[in-house]
């Protein structure tokens, strides 16, 4: 429960479904009376935000890399399946015409304390699996937007900036590709992973969705009725990476994986709702998220 979470995300969920355990993945001792208690663990806990990771980057090392490596430990002497999650961002970045696009074979280069920490874990991961025989798979997915995406992440601070009459902000020259995937594509990709992976694997988990952020605000823009030019142009990001990009065909090939939601308007719209009619769940964090960051963009000037 960081500042990231969020309590009211689980509301809708039957409780006779879902225990809730508030503790750190770096304390050894309830990792190790948890783990025993599953068939799989499914590795979600991380520090996941780059503007964060370049302020403050402590706490990535101590939950993505440290809390990682107490997982590894506890699946390896309770003999329990993993699934780790983890980020494209760990190959680093492509240039915007490169044809290319990443795969499971794609040398690692992160170029953020975040992403560096994912990589950390990933090679943690991999290292259990050749050196003691664990039983994990890994995915590597893209930019996931949806229902429930902290007010920090792009897509909703755009639409919840716009909901309360604030400008949305745009780093750089907005020319930076991400590749856009709705968590719920996410959820099921993960879902596929678990079910059917073989132990040792790589996935990687994309829905072909290359946009750029100018091309993204420009659609949240239109779909909330303001003009095209309604936004901020703000500071870039230190090391901002250009351009991320997945080829997702081994998952989809071999695994029968495909994602649901295509059209990213579409996608947009229905996100673009949900915001507007849960302002409970993201107006208490809203103010602190802004604040933060303009304490990070004061610190660059
Ligand atoms: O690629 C997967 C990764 O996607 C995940 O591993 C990360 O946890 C997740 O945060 C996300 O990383 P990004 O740095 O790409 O996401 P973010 O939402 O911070 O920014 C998306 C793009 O939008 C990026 O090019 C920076 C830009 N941006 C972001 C913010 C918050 C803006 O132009 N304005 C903004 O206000």
């Amino acid at each position: 429960m960081t500042y990231a979470a969020n309590r009211q995300s689980l509301s809708g969920i039957d409780p006779k479904r879902v225990d809730l355990v508030v503790g750190d993945i770096c304390d050894y001792v309830l990792v190790n009376e948890l783990v025993p208690q599953h068939d799989a663990v499914v590795h979600f806990a991380a520090e996941t935000h780059n503007d964060n990771s370049l302020h403050d980057p402590r706490s990535f090392l101590n939950s993505n890399v440290v809390g990682t490596f107490e997982l590894l430990e506890a699946v390896r002497h309770h003999e329990v399946r993993l699934h780790h999650i983890s980020t494209d961002e760990v190959y680093g970045d492509l240039e915007l015409d490169d044809p290319q696009r990443f795969t499971e074979s794609t040398p690692y280069k992160p170029s953020s304390p975040y992403s560096a920490s994912k990589a950390s874990s990933d090679l943690l991961v991999k290292a259990w699996v050749r050196s003691f025989g664990i039983e994990a798979t890994l995915s590597n997915c893209s930019n996931n937007y949806g229902p429930f995406q902290h007010v920090e992440k792009f897509i909703p601070r755009q639409i919840t900036n716009i909901l309360e009459g604030q400008r949305p902000k745009l780093y750089g020259n907005g020319a930076n590709v991400r590749d856009w995937i709705h968590a719920s594509d996410h959820s099921s990709a993960v879902q596929r992973i678990l079910q059917a992976g073989e132990a040792g694997r790589t996935y990687l988990i994309g829905a072909d969705g290359e946009r750029n952020n100018r091309d993204v605000l420009g659609l949240i823009l239109n779909l909330m009725g303001r003009e095209a030019d309604d936004f901020e142009w703000v500071a870039d990001r230190a090391g901002h990476d250009l351009r991320y990009a997945i080829d997702s065909s081994v998952l989809r090939e071999e695994l029968g994986w495909a994602p649901q939601y295509t059209d990213l308007e579409n996608g947009l719209e229905q996100t673009i709702a949900w915001y507007r009619e849960h302002r409970s769940w993201w107006e208490p964090g809203k103010a602190q998220t802004e604040e933060r960051y303009r304490v990070q963009l004061a610190a660059e000037v």
